[in-house]
């Protein structure tokens, strides 16, 4: 499951990752009430939609007045946002963040991932934030550090020293601050069951101290049971119809872009199903394993 930036940023402030001062407006009044509370003098609008590349598509706005800020959240509040991630059809803006702006020195990349090659959860850092990472894996693959942390030791001061290697810091204190982070970074990926934490940027401001100006976060579905407090962000206007329909009904379906319909019981055999169609030159309209142990009724739903 995925969740908005802004939801994201509050879980970072409650586990101490800094992160800009901010607030959720779901309407333009909303919107200039939430820049006169933060009283910046330059205040960001950033669309919260669940895809990243807003800023290129139009979606983030830095603003210096209260003025921007009505007319930056009229436009992008209901507007059809296409990012990269979206598809061509984009995806509607119903909510917008207001944020202090930051004086932004350097922008970097970090993520943590589940790394199925070392067992482990591993960092993956680049001096190349604010821009597309897969971009800069195809074009500078040496510009990509991948940190992996051993799960029976955890994180230690080492590893905080790898991610300042990775992130060229000569700074004594910034050193310490991304040692900091990492290890927040870490025990947060654990406690809130991800698999999958992304910070593009994670900036260096112009006083020298680390953010998170953006936030990904992608949960385990498995363990989400644990966290209700997670579930209770789930956004439904970012879920497709079939997919929350299927949810309520414990499903594993996922829709896709073909047009042959899937109905297969064993998710090892829906997979090799979509292989078989693909290899056969067609392509599937979704994923749905009813399960293995599928009863009548669940085949019914
Ligand atoms: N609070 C902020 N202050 C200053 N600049 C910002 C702020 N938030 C975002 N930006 C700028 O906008 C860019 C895009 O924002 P980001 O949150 O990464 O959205 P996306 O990844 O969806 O494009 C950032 O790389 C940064 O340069
Ligand atoms: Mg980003």
């Amino acid at each position: 499951m995925n969740i908005h930036e802004y939801q994201a940023k509050e879980l970072f402030r409650l586990e101490g990752i800094p992160t800009p001062k901010g607030k959720v407006a779901f309407t333009v009044e909303e919107a200039v009430a939430a820049a006169k509370e933060l009283n910046t003098p330059v205040t960001v609008v950033k669309a919260q939609i669940h895809a990243g590349g807003r800023g290129k598509g139009g979606g983030v706005k830095v603003c210096k007045t209260a003025e921007e800020v009505k007319a930056n959240a009229e436009k992008i509040l209901g507007m059809q946002l296409v990012t990269h991630q979206t598809g061509p059809e984009g995806k509607k803006v119903k909510k917008v963040l207001v944020e202090e702006g930051s004086a932004i020195d350097k922008e970097l990349y970090l993520s943590m991932i589940l790394d199925r090659d070392t067992s482990s959860v591993a960092f993956i850092a680049s001096t190349e934030g604010g821009m597309d990472i897969e971009e800069v894996s195809a074009s500078h693959p040496d510009k990509i550090h991948t940190i992996a942390v051993d799960p029976a030791i955890g994180f230690q001061p080492f590893h905080g020293r790898k991610l300042a290697e990775a992130f060229k810091l000569s700074d004594a204190d910034l050193k310490k601050q991304i040692g900091a982070i990492g290890q927040k970074l870490y025990d947060f990926f654990f406690k809130y069951d991800c698999s999958m934490v992304e910070i593009n940027p994670l900036i260096i401001t112009k006083d020298k101290k680390l953010m998170a100006l953006d936030g990904k976060l992608n949960f385990e579905d498995n363990a989400l049971f644990r966290h209700p407090e997670i579930m209770a962000m789930r956004d439904l206007d970012e879920e497709t119809t079939g997919e929350i329909e299927a949810g309520k009904y414990e499903l594993a379906y996922i829709s896709l872009d073909g047009d042959i319909g899937c109905m297969v019981n064993g998710a090892g055999l829906a997979m090799s199903t979509l292989d078989v169609i693909q290899m056969a030159g067609g392509s599937a309209a979704n994923f749905l394993d009813v399960g293995g142990g599928a009863n009548k009724e669940k085949v019914q739903a």
